[in-house]
């Protein structure tokens, strides 16, 4: 039953995303993040959250914790890891910058 409210909550979410971002973000995005995390930072699944317009402070302080190995999670402190503090920041602002719009 939670999987199933889950299910129709992001299925009526709705996303819209034009950031003026270099080719490049999406690019890193496709190969290292939206497997799980979707482009449109939406999750692919359970246990993995989902990012859209999460506040860009957060997002970055996450990456960087996760970097540091003060926050650990044995796939996300290998992939913050090999993310340099520029990609940090721009991937940081790039999913907070996605609008969601929860219809009821
Ligand atoms: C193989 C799946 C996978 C990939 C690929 C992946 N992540 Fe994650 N990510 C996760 C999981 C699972 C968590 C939750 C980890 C935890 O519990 O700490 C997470 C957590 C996060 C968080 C913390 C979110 C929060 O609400 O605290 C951020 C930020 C994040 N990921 C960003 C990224 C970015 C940016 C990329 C690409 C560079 C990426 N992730 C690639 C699975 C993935």
């Amino acid at each position: 039953m939670i999987r199933l409210t889950f299910s129709i909550i992001f299925g009526l979410i709705l996303v819209s995303c034009k950031p003026c971002y270099s080719d490049s973000t999406e690019k890193i995005i496709n190969v290292k993040c939206a497997t799980c995390h979707g482009l449109q930072g939406i999750s692919k699944g359970a246990g993995v959250p989902h990012l859209a317009g999460q506040p860009e402070s957060y997002l970055k302080e996450q990456l960087e914790k996760y970097k540091a190995g003060e926050r650990q999670h044995q796939i996300m402190s290998i992939i913050a890891g090999q993310l340099t503090n520029d990609e940090i920041a721009t991937l940081a602002s790039w999913y907070s910058k996605i609008k969601i719009k929860i219809v009821e």
